[in-house]
């Protein structure tokens, strides 16, 4: 909750500034659908959980792609976490699952984000207009897809 709700994930991601007032329960439901459609990684330091990557998997035709959605707490960013966390999803998403294509939203002004992401081969696919609403503005989201098939 810590890690979903600090302000420099909130600018950068779909989460609301407060936390949806369901984000727990949503949270619980996500854990508990890990081995139907969904898996989390969390790192950790000092005990503390200072990152998440939720990685979703689709099905039926789709049923080769994952999709993922990172999050490092504000005062841990800049330090590998977010690397750690995007090379452990990776190697599972593709290593042990063979998943060919993973994909995310990344908005167009999160340079960070998208640093890190062409660090792993990640390529820009194109851009979503007006995608999301953030601070009292429409934003633009690049789709962005690292494809081994
Ligand atoms: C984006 C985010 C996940 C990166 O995680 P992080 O732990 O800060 O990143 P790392 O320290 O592991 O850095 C990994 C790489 O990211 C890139 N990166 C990190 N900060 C950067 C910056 N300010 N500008 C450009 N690239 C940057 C670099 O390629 C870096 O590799 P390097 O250290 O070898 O140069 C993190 O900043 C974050 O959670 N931000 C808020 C939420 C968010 O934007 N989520 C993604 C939504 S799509």
């Amino acid at each position: 909750m810590e890690v979903w709700t600090c302000p420099g994930v909130v600018r950068n991601t779909l989460r609301l500034p407060l936390g949806a007032p369901d984000l727990w329960d949503r949270w619980k439901r996500l854990l508990a659908a890990t081995d139907l459609g969904s898996d989390i990684w969390v790192a950790q330091v000092d005990c503390r959980v200072v990152g998440t990557i939720v990685v979703t998997y689709e099905s039926g035709l789709r049923s080769h792609v994952a999709r993922v959605g990172i999050e490092v707490h504000d005062d841990y960013q800049n330090k590998g976490e977010g690397r750690q966390l995007v090379s452990a999803a990776i190697d599972h998403a593709e290593t042990q699952l063979g998943k060919q294509r993973i994909e995310l939203h990344v908005f167009t002004d999160n340079e960070p984000a998208i640093g890190l992401y062409k660090k792993f081969s990640f390529e820009i696919e194109g851009v979503h207009r007006s995608f999301g609403f953030r601070e009292g503005q429409y934003v633009d989201v690049y789709s962005m897809a690292r494809v081994t098939v």
